[in-house]
């Protein structure tokens, strides 16, 4: 039984050196931001929450991540066990916030009680002709260019040094349920995604996804969902048309099923829009599946460490390309297996 079972992530907090710089990559990203009283640049999304993007003037990096609590009483009972305090959160919107650590230093802050501001008008999905429904008669799509409509922040990626330590951290804190480990071999696990325990509530096949990968513990990307497909694919365009670096994409995952498109800010954080992800209830159970599942895609573009067209450091590319052998060998492709 966990401390309190937590609603969904709230924020990621960055340092970046030029806030002008990165408030502008946000706006092509789609996120509106503004510089509070503190001096941070908060940026928003379109579902009413205050924040959920933050950079500190500074040293570029990953700073923290943030967690959201159903209430304070869920912060009272946090900071209690954790010999901590419930210190007003001074950031837009107010309310509650609680800091931990984890086992890798990262900083995990836990809100609750914010104030929610107006939640921002979206495109409607079009209605959509296909050769079996073909609903969409005597109508058109036009559709706007631009950055695309970003709704809200969906999950956060961290590379831990132990995943096992971390993931009991978390599990252990926050509720959170494994939807997919990822493994090397069937006693070796590489990581997980974990998705929040809301009951019966449907929530997103993931929140938070701890890997351990033979690189130093890090930030690895924050993902935020999107209007729908031509929404995604329009930002897609906006941000190469503005020169922003393109990490990955656009394809659809296996595991969680979302297509995706990954960018970077000016300094190199990886940022993903998202949209059609799975969703799953505390009933739906944890799977397992091979390492090649994480990078392989449904369709569109391939991972570039394995289509060879991004450089990791040697140890990584020798692992993944290993790792890859060894899956082909034993699956001769996926091998997703359900375990409960
Ligand atoms: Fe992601």
């Amino acid at each position: 039984m966990s401390i309190i079972k937590i609603e969904d992530i709230a924020h990621v907090r960055f340092v970046a050196p030029d806030l002008k710089k990165m408030s502008s990559f946000l706006k092509d990203f789609g996120l509106d931001s503004t510089v509070h009283d503190d001096g941070r640049l908060y940026a928003h999304a379109r579902d009413g929450i205050p924040y959920n993007h933050v950079t500190e003037q500074g040293e570029a990096g990953f700073q923290a991540l943030g967690l959201r609590a159903a209430s304070i009483d869920d912060l009272e009972k946090l900071a209690a066990t954790n010999g901590l305090a419930v210190e007003d959160n001074e950031a837009p919107g107010g309310g509650k916030i609680v800091r931990l650590t984890d086992p890798d230093g990262f900083l995990v802050e836990v809100v609750a009680g914010q104030e929610r501001f107006e939640v921002s008008d979206s495109p409607s999905d079009p209605i959509r002709n296909s050769a079996a429904s073909r609903p969409r008669q005597s109508d058109t799509i036009r559709l706007k260019s631009g950055p695309s409509h970003v709704m809200r922040l969906g999950h956060c990626v961290l590379n831990v040094s132990n995943f096992r330590k971390s993931e009991r951290w978390y599990k252990e804190r926050f509720g959170f349920i494994t939807s997919d480990e990822i493994e090397a071999s069937p006693d070796l696990a590489l990581g997980a995604f974990m998705r929040c325990d809301r009951g019966d509530q449907p929530t997103d096949h993931h929140t938070l996804f701890l890997a351990q990968l033979p690189q130093k513990p890090g930030f690895m990307h924050a993902a935020f969902e999107v209007s729908n497909m031509d929404d995604l694919m329009l930002g897609h365009a906006h941000l190469k048309s503005k020169k922003h670096k393109a990490a990955w994409g656009v394809g659809r995952h296996i595991l969680g099923s979302q297509i995706f498109d990954y960018w970077r800010d000016p300094w190199g954080h990886e940022l993903e829009h998202w949209t059609d992800g799975d969703l799953f209830t505390a009933k739906d159970g944890s799977n397992k599946a091979p390492f090649t599942d994480l990078l392989a895609v449904q369709w569109g573009m391939e991972n570039p460490m394995i289509s060879g067209k991004a450089a990791p450091g040697p140890k990584m590319l020798g692992f993944v390309m290993a790792i890859h052998a060894r899956f082909k060998r034993m699956f001769g492709g996926s091998g997703a297996e359900k375990t409960s």
